[in-house]
């Protein structure tokens, strides 16, 4: 038996205003599509928006359903429209934040874990790292390098 320790690095931010000025700006097209969030069941709102190669910002919000698991994250509704609108686009930077109606939220609310192995294809198809910066409605701002530092150990397709 051996033990093995897996170590995972992130920068903290203290707030969106210490982000330099394009994720700035892509959290601001994050929050714009978190407001827009379709959560009348949890009213927890949570907005995504991506950065590709070709300048492009694909957004997403959380969109949910009667038949509650027919809902969807908003990481994933993105995700996935720009994967059927930009195939061959890379991936850059997601900009995430979340809002809840029953509480403040100020602290970084990280991708759910469906959404990291969705975000984990992206970045295994493109052979590039996704860089990841996530937070609440307010307060400090968590960056990952890289989707594979949130999901070590993912279900990757080379064993299928
Ligand atoms: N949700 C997201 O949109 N992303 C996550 O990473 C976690 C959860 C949504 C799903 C559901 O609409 C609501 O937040 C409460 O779980």
């Amino acid at each position: 038996m051996r033990e093995v320790t897996i170590e995972t690095k992130l920068k903290v931010y203290e707030g969106p205003e210490h982000l330099n000025e394009e994720i700035q700006q892509l959290m601001n097209a994050a929050i714009e599509a978190r407001d827009n969030a379709y959560a009348p069941y949890s009213k927890f709102h949570v907005g995504t928006a991506i950065l590709l190669d070709n300048n492009k910002v694909v957004i997403g919000s959380n969109q949910e359903n009667a038949s509650y698991p027919s809902g969807l994250c908003a990481e994933r509704t993105a995700i996935y429209y720009a994967g059927a609108k930009y195939p061959n686009a890379k991936i850059l930077k997601m900009a995430l934040t979340a809002s809840s109606q029953n509480q403040v939220t100020d602290k970084p609310i990280p991708p759910c874990g469906a959404c990291r192995q969705a975000i984990a294809e992206y970045e295994l198809k493109q052979d590039q790292p996704i860089e990841i910066y996530f937070m609440g409605a307010k307060g400090k701002v968590v960056k990952s390098d890289s989707l594979s530092n949130l999901l070590p150990l993912l279900f990757e397709n080379s064993v299928l």
